[in-house]
């Protein structure tokens, strides 16, 4: 790699942004306004790559109800702050300046009627007009303080940088070029470690590590779950069933659609749940949450005494069971007495059977992974970062926002909302 190398040249900023996605880009567009000299610097070839893939190309880039408790985090007050400061209805303001157009869907999500590639468009037209630059392709190979300008804070930082050559550059033996740069804060904003093909990377934790923070333990979340044994088997055989089922484990509980896959659960319902469980712990699957199925069956076993169980649960249910998982059940739970009329089944087997129904234990094996992982649950701890400016408290003039925070929001568009209102409350102080 040396030989391919040639010698730095050096360059001054006010502040330097590291991530040209959601969080680093509204803030350099903020701190921008204000005057200050913004580089935003990004390995990727492309900037805000997750911003272009998110809500299946439509971005989901905010949501009408953003609460706190919509964020998970260690210190449940962090984004209070900066979800105040900056609230959606600003960046909505910004989204009808440029006139995208836009749509809500169910529990008040706001999605582009055309692309994601509107909102990145929006963002770069608002760093342009801030006089931001950005540079892509470009390795971060070295941060640190600059010790001869310790009274200096204009040159606190220095960061060594080498462009990132493609496999065509490196055919053609292009040299790979340094860069010297100083700023005078420096912002990270490398976002998770999810979908590793798109430019994640753990830089943002070596980061703060380096910088004496701490980490939260770092997870992917929302995110499928995966089954393995007779329980995969099964779910793998209702691969495409959708269903309105409540998902919960012994902290939470979500009212959403759940959908079986060749790998296990997925679906809102799943993604949701996935951002508060652990290693190990059992979900619950109501998956009939309006009808009270003990009680059908029960009322059933009076008034219908020759009905099987199944006729009960195709008939008389709310939201009957697709056929195919109806079926799948039986086989699971009621084999033996599937062709028993209701009157020869025991009152205690009706109620297992609707505690089942109406609350299926299961145990993932696993979830998919940062591979598909929409988020990274976890990171830089944040009672050691102001909530105010995410300014760290170890080192003037380091900054820390967006995902590799220890904050993670629900699907729906929290997570932007915080990358905008993190990078935002940022941007007003670098
Ligand atoms: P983000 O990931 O946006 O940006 C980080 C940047 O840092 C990237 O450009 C990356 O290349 C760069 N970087 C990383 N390592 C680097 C290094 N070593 N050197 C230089 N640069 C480096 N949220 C939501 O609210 N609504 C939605 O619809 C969706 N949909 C969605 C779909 C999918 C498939 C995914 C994976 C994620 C979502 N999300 C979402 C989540 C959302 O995309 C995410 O929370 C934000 O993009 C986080 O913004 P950040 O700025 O923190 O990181």
């Amino acid at each position: 790699m040396d030989n391919q190398r040639t010698k730095p040249a050096n360059t001054h900023y006010d502040v330097i942004i590291i991530g040209a996605g959601a969080s680093g880009l509204y803030c350099a567009l903020t701190a921008g306004r204000r005057g200050r000299k913004v580089l935003v610097l990004d390995h990727a070839n492309k900037v805000g790559k997750k911003i272009l893939m998110s809500g299946g190309g439509r971005c989901n880039f905010t949501n009408y109800f953003v609460e706190p408790e919509h964020f998970i985090s260690a210190n449940q007050h962090f984004c209070k702050s900066a979800l105040s400061r900056y609230p959606s209805w600003e960046f909505i303001g910004m989204v009808e300046q440029h006139k995208i157009a836009y749509h809500e869907r169910e529990h008040g999500q706001l999605f582009c009627d055309d692309s994601a590639q509107d909102i990145v468009t929006m963002l770069l037209d608002e760093c342009a007009a801030a006089g931001v630059q950005v540079r892509l392709n470009t390795q971060i190979e070295q941060v640190k303080v600059d010790e001869n300008n310790e009274n200096s804070k204009s040159a606190r930082f220095q960061l060594l940088t080498c462009k990132k050559l493609s496999k065509k550059d490196i055919a053609s033996e292009i040299k790979a070029t340094q860069t010297n740069y100083s700023c005078e804060s420096l912002v990270v904003a490398t976002g998770g470690l999810s979908i590793p093909t798109m430019g994640a990377s753990g830089l943002g934790y070596e980061l703060a590590q380096q910088f004496g923070h701490t980490l939260a333990s770092i997870d992917p979340s929302l995110v499928p779950f995966t089954f393995t044994d007779k329980t995969g088997e099964l779910l793998r055989a209702l691969a495409g069933i959708s269903l309105p089922v409540i998902a919960s484990n012994t902290r939470t509980s979500f009212k959403l659609p759940l959908l079986f896959t060749h790998r296990g659960l997925s679906g809102p319902a799943m993604l949701q749940l996935s951002n508060y469980w652990q290693t190990g712990e059992p979900i619950e699957i109501n998956l009939l949450p309006d009808t009270d199925i003990t009680a059908l069956l029960l009322e059933h076993k009076q008034s219908h005494p020759k009905q099987l169980i199944r006729t009960v649960l195709a008939e008389n249910t709310d939201n009957a069971l697709p056929k195919k998982l109806l079926a799948a059940l039986q086989t699971t739970f009621w084999e033996d007495i599937k062709d028993t009329e209701l009157a020869n089944i025991k009152d205690e087997r009706l109620s297992a059977l609707g505690a089942t129904i109406n609350g299926w234990q299961l145990k993932p094996s696993g979830t998919e992974g940062y591979r598909t992982a929409e988020v990274t649950r976890g990171g830089v701890t944040t009672d050691e970062v102001s909530s105010k400016t995410m300014q760290s408290k170890y080192q003037d003039g380091l900054y820390f926002i967006g995902e590799v925070l220890d904050v993670t929001g629900w699907l729906g568009g929290y997570n932007f909302q915080w990358a905008w209102a993190s990078g935002f409350v940022c941007g007003e102080v670098v």
